[in-house]
Parts: C-alpha cells; sequence; structure tokens
C-alpha cells in the first residue's frame, strides 16, 4: 500500500534520485546497518534469528556491490533504499526489520560522516607523502640560489630549498585543517531517527563504539541539521587546492623558456595538436584552474545550508556531489603536486644566473651603510640614487657603487654573500635552512 495515487512524474524521479551519485556510500551504509541491527538484536528489539538473517542478507548486498553486480531496479532512490530494498528481497520479512528505530534522515548524515573521517583520513595521508617529496627535493637542492620575487620583480635571492620549504609549512597547516575535520566528525548521529529520537530503547553508544565514533551527538534535532563537518571538510579542501594552485603558477612561470628554471619529465607534460615543438605544463596549469573549482563547491553548500530551517530539508541531499566533486578533485590535484615536483629537473645555471644581478643585493648594501653607523633611511635614499645611476646610465649596480662608494662596497656584489648574510632564525643562510629541515623532519618522524 502506499500513500499515494499517482506514480512519480518521470521528471520529479529524475529530480529527486540521489543513487547516481550516492552510491559511493555504500561501505559506510552496509557498516551502519551491521551495527545498527546488532544494537536492536542486543536490546531486544529484534530477535537474534532477525538480526542473522539480516547481517547474511547485507553480506549478500555488499558482495553484489563491491563487484558491480548489484541489481539496482528503477524505484530505488538512494543508496539507503536500494540495500533496504535488496536485503528485504534477499531475506523476507526478517530485512523489513532493518529500519527499525532509523530513519534516512540519521542514516544519511552518518554516511556522511563516515565518508567525511576516511576523507580527511586519505587526504592526511597524501599531504604527509607530498611533504616527504617536498623535503627530498629541498635537500637535494640545499644551496641552489635563485631570486625570491615579490610582485613577481626579483626581489632578493634565496636558496630553492628554503623556497621549496614555504610549501612544506603550507602542507603541514592544511593537514592540521584536516585534523580539525576528523575532530568535527568523531560524534555519532545515527538513533535521532527522523529528528526527535525514537520509540525504542536504543543503545546509541554500542553502535558509536562499533563504527569508531568517540560518542553521540547530544541532540537529535542538531544530528539530523547538521552538515558543519562537511563545511569544515570543503574549507581544509579549499586551502589545499589554493596552495597547490600557487605552486602549479610557480611551476608553469619556471618551466617557461622565460625563467628555463625547471623542467618537468614527461610524464608530467602535453604535447601541442598543432605546434610539434610545444611541451605544456598541463599538469601544472590544472592546479590552478581546479582550484576556483573547489572553492565554488564550498560556497554553494553554505549556499545550500544557509536560511534552511531546522531539521532536514531535500536540499541537504545536495551536500554530496559539492564534497564528493571537491575531494577528487583535490586527491588528483595533491598527486601531481608531488609527481612533478618528485620527477621534475631545476636548472641551476639559469637559476643562479637570474639571482645574480647585483640589483638584487640592493637591500644588502644599504644595510652595509647602516652597519657603517648611516641611518636606514638615509641608506636607502643613497642605494637609490645608485640604482638610477646605474638604470640611467646603463651601468652595472657593481661598478657604479665602486666608483661611488669605493671597493669594500662594493664587495656585497658577491652573491653567496647576499644569501649567507640572512642569518635571521628562518632566514635563508644555510645554516638556517639546515636547522628548518631538522625541524622538517622531527615533524615527519612523529
Ligand atoms: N537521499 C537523501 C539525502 O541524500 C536521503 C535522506 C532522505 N530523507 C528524506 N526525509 N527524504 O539527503
Amino acid at each position: 500500500m502506499s500513500r499515494f495515487s499517482l506514480p512519480q512524474d518521470a521528471a520529479f524521479a529524475a529530480l529527486n534520485t540521489s543513487l547516481g551519485f550516492d552510491q559511493r556510500l555504500w561501505p559506510h551504509d552496509v557498516a551502519q546497518s551491521r551495527a545498527h541491527v546488532r544494537m536492536l538484536a542486543a536490546q531486544g528489539i529484534i530477535s537474534d534469528a532477525d538480526r542473522d538473517e539480516i547481517l547474511e542478507g547485507l553480506a549478500t548486498a555488499a558482495g553484489e556491490l563491491a563487484t558491480g553486480t548489484f541489481p539496482f531496479q528503477d524505484g530505488d532512490e538512494d543508496i539507503h533504499m536500494a540495500v533496504e530494498r535488496r536485503v528485504t528481497e534477499l531475506t523476507g520479512p526478517a530485512g523489513g526489520k532493518i529500519h527499525t528505530g532509523r530513519s534516512r534522515n540519521d542514516q544519511v548524515i552518518t554516511d556522511l560522516a563516515m565518508f567525511t573521517r576516511a576523507a580527511a583520513e586519505q587526504a592526511k595521508g597524501d599531504l604527509e607523502q607530498l611533504r616527504q617529496v617536498i623535503l627530498a627535493v629541498a635537500e637535494a637542492h640545499l644551496d641552489w640560489p635563485l631570486p625570491g620575487y615579490t610582485h613577481l620583480q626579483r626581489a632578493q635571492p634565496v636558496y630553492l630549498s628554503h623556497h621549496l620549504l614555504a610549501y612544506f609549512w603550507m602542507v603541514t597547516r592544511d593537514i592540521e585543517r584536516f585534523d580539525a575535520v576528523l575532530s568535527a566528525t568523531s560524534l555519532l548521529p545515527l538513533g535521532a531517527g527522523a529528528l526527535a529520537g525514537v520509540n525504542f530503547d536504543t543503545d546509541r553508544r554500542m553502535v558509536a563504539a562499533e563504527l569508531g565514533f568517540t560518542g553521540v551527538v547530544p541532540n537529535s534535532v542538531d544530528a539530523v541539521s547538521n552538515r558543519d563537518f562537511a563545511l569544515d571538510l570543503l574549507h581544509a579542501l579549499s586551502v589545499t587546492a589554493t596552495h597547490l594552485s600557487r605552486l602549479g603558477q610557480e611551476i608553469v612561470l619556471w618551466t617557461s623558456t622565460e625563467f628555463g628554471f625547471m623542467t618537468l619529465s614527461d610524464a608530467w607534460s602535453s604535447g601541442s595538436s598543432i605546434m610539434p615543438q610545444k611541451k605544456n605544463p598541463d599538469a601544472a596549469e590544472l592546479l590552478r584552474g581546479k582550484a576556483p573549482r573547489v572553492w565554488g563547491h564550498q560556497a554553494a553548500l553554505h549556499g545550500v545550508i544557509h536560511g534552511l530551517p531546522l531539521t532536514y530539508n531535500k536540499d541537504l541531499q545536495e551536500d554530496k556531489e559539492h564534497l564528493f566533486d571537491a575531494f577528487d578533485t583535490v586527491i588528483l590535484c595533491i598527486a601531481a603536486a608531488g609527481g612533478m615536483l618528485e620527477t621534475g629537473t631545476f636548472h641551476r645555471e639559469a637559476m643562479s644566473a637570474a639571482a645574480s644581478d647585483p640589483m638584487i643585493a640592493a637591500v644588502d648594501l644599504a644595510d652595509f651603510l647602516v652597519k657603517g653607523g648611516m641611518p636606514f633611511r638615509d641608506a636607502h635614499g643613497v642605494v637609490a640614487r645608485l640604482v638610477r645611476e646605474s638604470v640611467d646610465g646603463g651601468l652595472s649596480l657593481a661598478d657604479v657603487t665602486t666608483a661611488d662608494l669605493g671597493p669594500e662596497a662594493a664587495a656585497i656584489f658577491e652573491q653567496s654573500s647576499w644569501l649567507e648574510s640572512k642569518v635571521s632564525e628562518g632566514g635563508t643562510s644555510l645554516a638556517r635552512v639546515r636547522e628548518q629541515l631538522e625541524q622538517a623532519r622531527a615533524l615527519l618522524a612523529t
């Protein structure tokens, strides 16, 4: 018997279904159903015989889902209904008891919490690998100078190790953000029922323990309304995507003929359909191009949730595609970032030549004057004048300086001295970079 006298309009059914995308939740759906029926039996709400029949039906359905042989039917609106229908088909009346004391509202958010936990774990693991790659590439290029840029103008030279380690710390903060996502999914929503709790004496803590949650959501209304951890995951993914887009842009610049700092492995390059000479950094460009799609999903989910009255509303079904696509995108981007760095080749000569323009040592020259007693603002003026003379006269800054301030001042233009004079903690001198590498290695060891 159904409450409805007409079948669903085909367009409504197409709009309403989530099976196309929520299928991937099946391992979580099956796991929570197992925990749920075990608890129902332990509490005497269903018999042990019913429990065993349902568990068997769930095992068969899980096998079919895993091998792609699950017989989906037209009326299966979502993965929850599909699994329940199949278990009932397989077991008869016992299967009809699987949904006792449960609603799809608490079921779907429990699946999503489990998915979010697994996603955060995977992102963390992949970022940990990326950190190792960054560290190894930094160690291999410890004392290779390149220009550091501000406004994409050559500013001050740094070692490539130092520059790359900046990404190590960015990724470290990304990992911490995924840790925060894990704490946001620590409590079990299941047991909230549709919204108010259920008419049975359930043991939610037993289910929580089986599914690896540390406790239960204390309020049933909040349990089925909450999508915070989905927003948290999207935030963590968005920041990671933004970080990777900056690396992508640097790789695009570095691999251009104009920079010539880096060559990508062929495994991470594409050709052009018309220009045979081209070797394009498509993966690096996509690190840049994919980022807005990830934050787009974050903004969209805020849009879905904002202004929604408590508790469950069908709008919330929209949470999944945003989460899945953002996650899948970032996982690929992390792999691409690591792959390009690990297999790319840096060009010492080109980087060092770009970092040997004496102009890049203008601050060092000013600081030399400061060490001789001149106030910094005055020294800045003196050096600005020398830079101008050099630019206007087409002369090197080193020559203008020797003429104006004598040979000791011009000694400042030794490239290694600009780098090795950056002795402050966190600076680019080799001793400080070695300290940083120590800190980084210690983090990996934990
Ligand atoms: N497919 C639904 C979703 O993803 C499951 C929950 C449906 N609940 C309901 N009351 N219609 O949100």
